[in-house]
């Protein structure tokens, strides 16, 4: 029975070995800023230390604490235990779906990782010496970089595939997180394998496949907006299939053989080594922010 102070945290469990799934409940006493994953270490530390869940970073960057709380999926070290907290001062918490349960609240997360690899998540140049040699950077202007920032903020927590309701019905589908990746690099402008990334979420079981539930944007929690992204494949495709898509991929900056415009060449007017004051650091005019391309 909980208490104003005490609340009852009810989890999902099961046991590999015998195959066994119950639910069971502990009695957690509540602290001001209590988080779920404070909760589960308190319960995994002083009341059974059976209990298995995953976590590491405990501050919504590794995206390991993945799993539902009252059927919501959402990351236990950023969920507070005042915003869930139900009637009767329940929290019940249960494994993330869509993915198979290797234990209590961990999954095995090997499709998403699978179909993150499928997608390349990298950088593909035709000439790969200009990745491997790197003589000097890709130019990549403000404006192309914030096209897609917002997509490469993804720390795979997979909560956007367990709420997507394809994924969890559909073992081939790709999933909104691999389908947010690929549509990070092909918006990329330093990636020229556009055709290859096109003719692969083109599949049926790409982003054709999306009903735009859009529960995944509603859970991510990092604001990626997985929905979006897979809407504006969809587009990239047609335009593709219609011939009217032409993507214009960046070149390597310029030697720097004469000094950049809006430069000026001056000696430094402080050592750091010497010590400097933050007043006369921050009496330092800042330097001209240059558009790359008009380099
Ligand atoms: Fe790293 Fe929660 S523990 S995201």
């Amino acid at each position: 029975m909980a208490t104003a102070n005490r609340i009852r945290v009810r989890v999902r469990r099961f046991n590999p070995e015998s195959g066994r799934s119950w639910v069971q409940e502990y009695e957690v006493p509540l602290r001001k800023g209590m988080t779920v994953l404070d909760a589960l270490i308190y319960i995994k530390t002083r009341l059974d230390p059976t209990l298995t869940f995953r976590y590491s970073c405990r501050m919504g960057v590794c995206g390991s604490c993945g799993l539902l709380v009252n059927d919501t999926p959402r990351l236990a070290c950023q969920t507070q235990v005042s915003e869930v907290v139900g009637e009767g001062g329940l929290v019940e918490l249960a494994p993330l779906p869509g993915y198979p349960v290797l234990r209590d609240l961990v999954v095995d997360m090997s499709r998403m990782f699978r179909n993150h690899r499928l997608v390349k998540p990298y950088i593909v140049r035709r000439d790969m010496r200009e990745v491997e040699e790197a003589p000097r950077e890709f130019i990549v202007a403000p404006r192309q970089h914030l096209e897609t920032y917002q997509y490469s903020l993804c720390i795979m927590c997979g909560l956007c595939n367990a709420a997507c309701p394809v994924f969890n019905s559909n073992p081939n589908y790709l999933g909104p997180q691999a389908l947010t990746v690929a549509y990070r690099f092909v918006k990329d402008p330093r990636d020229e394998a556009v055709e290859e990334r096109i003719a692969m979420v083109s599949s049926p079981d790409g982003c054709l496949a999306c009903h735009f539930a859009a529960s995944c944007s509603a859970v991510c929690p990092k604001a990626v907006d997985p929905a979006s992204a897979i809407q504006r494949l969809r587009r990239i495709i047609a335009r593709a299939a219609l011939g009217g898509y032409r993507k214009k991929t960046s070149r390597i900056a310029p030697p720097l053989e004469k000094p950049l415009r809006n430069i000026e060449q001056k000696p430094p007017t402080h050592n750091l080594a010497e010590g400097v004051s933050l007043e006369e650091l921050e009496k330092e005019p800042p330097p001209p922010i240059l558009d790359p391309e008009s380099l």
